[in-house]
């Protein structure tokens, strides 16, 4: 393709996103955005055109109605005309309507059973739930099934959720923005209260019954005392109705301080008789308000928030008060085992932070009240990209627990880089525990069968005083306004959650697969490749990060996106991998280190104290290395360090063209917003990859094998250029730039502001077509312009651009270094490549380098 039509190419597509976006901000947040679009399939006649619910209860007129819905979109291009129903009720309604068949028993109120009667000559299909919540998910089931496999089973299909917990959390403020939310601002709050406009809530509540979750806790962990208050229950009274027709309780936040904060008492110490009279009464009111309130989520001790430990009491203290309060009504606390201390001594070579949550809450186990259940995330740290599953789910034999998941990607991405989280999930619920040497995954601890026998299930109270509630997942979500989740294809995380916590026993690949047909195309070949990248993505951005249980190498005590290999180190968050001049990895041993790995039960201890044993991905989480250590395979840690950043940054660029062949086979306009991101994640992946690369190079001082680190002969360097205007500047930290340095046009020589400033490099390599990608810095707060010219000719329709994304941080750092292709560029030895820069407010247009590779597009190279 010429460069004109390539011109004429990028004007339409622009043009097309264009009226996308606005389409899209016209049209209404909704369900079907995400993976509930039913499209049109090859239906058989026999598909039943009627719907009939037996009850009269809302959970089973929104199932009628969603099947409605459903079978008119995935009927539409077949309609079905026969006298059949779909019926929907209760095990009990159903039997009653028809006799004739025998429906086995769904003693879970939230289980279905999905299948066929002969009645009048004509073939039912049946969906009996439990109880009316059964019936809804086995509506929703069926639909599933049509959009997938276009026809029901021949035999009846059984279905119950693995665990009575299935929520998310979002962490929204009153105000409407959203701690590590990514996709604009909140669907529930603004200004202070909740939003007038509840449709976008409403539709939220039918995607997430669509994949069986029940709860919703709608506020942040963080400065929750507000949300007690009498005018902000009310309001939550109305975001609680607008879950309720779809099955989804409302769960809050709350601060265990607010009995001093907002209640008027002296003190919150849970023990004191007036700080329990105040919760009695404040539950009390909620409940009065919310006769369906699910409970409260509670974060204490932990980054600054308040706790028990002010006044001398632990955690179960503190959950027992709430979890008195609550239990007459059916409500459950899930108090958070994320409780550390963020002020360690890192000098200390025995403190660790991993070891917080079990040192605090394994002593503390028998003695939470039942409907207490103790939520810990996955690891022992904080939502890295991977870490060795908690030892604390093996800890609490004598207590429910929940998995604490970020479906909003925190650490991995920022929803920026395509990273499909169900493989990690996945790894984290089929990990064996071994507790008592013997058998203990983490899913029949989350199910509650691993220590006890099962309770009952469902949505009610223990039947004995003494057993535990049962567990289940929670996944931290953070949708808003801006489609969801933003990123198209990070729906399938949302999607994963609640697909895994009613059945974990489903693979990565399944649930990518039944997805993708619903969201994306039916059309086999689409699937199959969308759903390779899905399941490459993860480890991909493992490799570019942090690899061998290094953690995301990212600045922690910043934006928690780019990488900032030392922001971790050197201060008292605990998040540290101790890498030095001879070796990398935090000792977490018995024998020489913090003794973490002490804390699991010991046929896993074994294999986490040994070196030798310990598996490569988890290898410098738990052991200090020399970089020559050599690996399983025999490879060093260092050429590791270097070869995984390579082929995870290879794999990202190869996202790029795949999703580029499936133009034409999906929908244009998924296509066209999908492309860019991919595009951008492929540019960040080089700075990772980068980062990473020279810093251990320097740390190290030992070369890669295959000499690419620090060896970039296709780059030129903008600190080497001629400057008009721009000055060179160090980039903190140094890793985030090519050299450490870059250039910025910001102060002209009397100190005012640079109207626009120059580089240029004199041309000096073979004579050809070559696509030239600038790597600048896109800084918030302004809108830099940029353009590329080529001996005072325009290098072509690309190059002008503008820096107008919305990436993080106000500094010139790896969070913000992004690149623009200029393809095809003719160049000659001695022509003059320059690049005039116009900064615009805080963005100083400030460049790091150019790199020139053989055109992809030029006739020399075509393919
Ligand atoms: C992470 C996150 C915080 C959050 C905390 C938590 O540290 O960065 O924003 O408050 O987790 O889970 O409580």
């Amino acid at each position: 393709m010429d460069s004109r039509s390539k011109h004429i190419r990028r004007a339409l597509l622009l043009a097309i996103t264009t009226i996308w976006i606005l389409s899209q901000n016209a049209r209404a947040q909704s369900a079907d955005q995400a993976w509930l679009k039913y499209a049109p399939i090859h239906a058989s006649s026999s598909i039943p055109s009627n719907v009939l619910p037996l009850g009269d209860s809302p959970l089973e007129q929104s199932a009628a109605q969603e099947l409605k819905r459903g079978l008119a979109g995935l009927l539409s291009e077949s309609p079905a005309h026969n006298s059949s129903v779909i019926a929907i009720g209760t095990v009990n309604e159903i039997r009653a309507a028809y006799p004739q068949i025998a429906i086995p028993d769904v003693p879970d109120p939230e289980g279905f059973v999905l299948t066929q009667a002969r009645k009048n000559n004509r073939i039912d299909w049946v969906i009996a739930g439990g109880r009316d919540r059964g019936a809804l998910y086995g509506a929703f089931a069926l639909l599933r099934i049509l959009s997938e496999s276009q026809k029901l089973p021949g035999s009846a299909v059984r279905s119950t959720p693995a665990m009575p917990i299935r929520w998310v959390d979002e962490w929204d403020n009153a105000d409407g923005s959203i701690e590590r939310g990514y996709a604009g601002r909140s669907i529930f709050f603004e200004g202070g209260k909740v939003r007038d406009d509840l449709k976008p809530v409403e539709e939220y509540a039918r995607l997430l019954a669509s994949v069986g979750i029940n709860g919703c806790n709608v506020n942040n962990v963080n400065n929750a005392a507000a949300f007690l208050e009498p005018q902000m229950l009310q309001n939550l009274a109305r975001a609680a109705g607008a879950m309720r027709p779809w099955g989804v309780r409302l769960a809050i936040s709350v601060d265990i301080a607010s009995p001093q904060k907002i209640g008027g008492l002296a003190t919150y110490d849970p023990l004191d008789p007036k700080v329990k009279a105040w919760w009695s009464a404040k539950i009390d009111e909620i409940y009065a308000l919310i006769p369906d309130f699910a409970g409260f989520t509670v974060k204490a001790d932990s980054e600054g928030q308040p706790g028990p430990a002010s006044y001398g009491r632990t955690p179960a203290d503190a959950a027992n008060t709430l979890a008195a309060a609550l239990a007459p009504h059916n409500g459950v606390v899930l108090y958070r085992a994320f409780v550390y201390n963020h002020h360690l001594d890192w000098t200390d070579p025995k403190a660790d932070r991993a070891r917080a949550a079990y040192d605090i809450f394994h002593p503390l186990d028998g003695k939470f009240l039942p409907n207490v259940i103790v939520q810990t995330k996955e690891g022992p740290i904080d939502f890295q990209v991977r870490e060795p599953v908690s030892p604390l789910f093996g800890g609490l034999t004598e207590t429910s627990q929940a998995l604490e998941l970020q479906i909003t990607q925190e650490y991995t991405g920022q929803q920026r880089h395509l990273v499909y989280l169900a493989p990690m999930w996945k790894e984290v619920l089929d990990f064996d525990m071994r507790v008592g040497d013997r058998s203990t995954p983490i899913k029949s601890i989350l199910a509650g069968t691993a220590f006890h026998q099962p309770i009952g299930g469902g949505l009610g109270p223990p039947r004995t005083g003494l057993r535990p509630w049962g567990g289940g997942m929670i996944g931290v979500a953070g949708v808003g306004r801006d489609a969801w989740l933003g990123s198209p294809l990070a729906l399938a995380n949302l999607y994963a959650f609640g697909r895994l916590a009613w059945d974990p026993n489903l693979t990565p690949e399944q649930i990518a697969e039944e997805w993708t047909r619903q969201s994306v195309s039916a059309d086999e070949a689409v699937v199959q490749k969308v759903d390779a990248m899905l399941m490459r993505s993860w480890p991909a951005y493992e490799n570019y990060t942090g690899p061998l249980g290094l953690q995301t190498l990212t600045d922690i005590t910043g934006t928690h996106y780019g990488p900032g290999i030392e922001g971790s180190e050197n201060n008292g968050w605990g998040q540290w991998h101790r890498a030095d001049r001879e070796g990398v990895g935090m000792d977490r041993t018995v024998a020489t280190g913090t003794g973490y790995a002490g804390q699991y039960p010991p046929e896993v201890a074994n294999i986490y104290e040994n070196v030798a044993t310990t598996p490569d991905d988890l290898l410098l989480f738990f052991h200090h290395v020399p970089y020559a250590y050599k690996l399983h395979d025999g490879k060093t840690v260092i050429q590791y360090l270097y070869d995984s950043h390579y082929e995870g940054a290879a794999t990202a660029a190869q996202f790029v063209r795949e999703w580029e062949s499936l133009k034409g086979r999906i929908d244009p306009a998924l296509y066209e917003n999908m492309l860019p991101r991919l595009e951008y994640q492929a540019g960040h992946a080089i700075v990772w990859r980068d980062a990473v690369v020279q810093y251990f190079l320097k740390l190290s001082g030992i070369p890669d094998e295959h000499g690419r680190a620090g060896n970039y002969p296709n780059r030129l360097e903008a600190e080497d250029a001629k400057l008009t205007g721009y000055q060179v500047v160090d980039i903190k930290p140094w890793e985030d730039a090519s050299r450490g340095k870059a250039i910025s046009c910001t102060q002209g020589p009397q100190g005012g502001a640079q109207r626009s400033c120059s580089t240029e490099w004199v041309y000096n390599g073979a004579a050809g077509n070559y696509d030239i990608a600038i790597q600048y810095f896109d800084l918030q707060g302004g809108v830099a312009k940029f353009t590329l010219t080529v001996n005072g000719q325009s290098a072509g329709p690309e190059a002008n651009w503008s820096a107008d994304a919305s990436l993080p941080n106000r500094h010139l750092h790896g969070d913000n270094s992004t690149r623009h292709i200029v393809p095809n560029v003719e160049l000659k030895p001695g022509d003059a490549i320059r690049i005039e820069g116009i900064p615009d407010g805080p963005d100083s247009a400030a460049l790091d380098y150019i790199e020139l590779s053989p055109a992809t597009n030029s006739p020399l190279n075509s393919h």
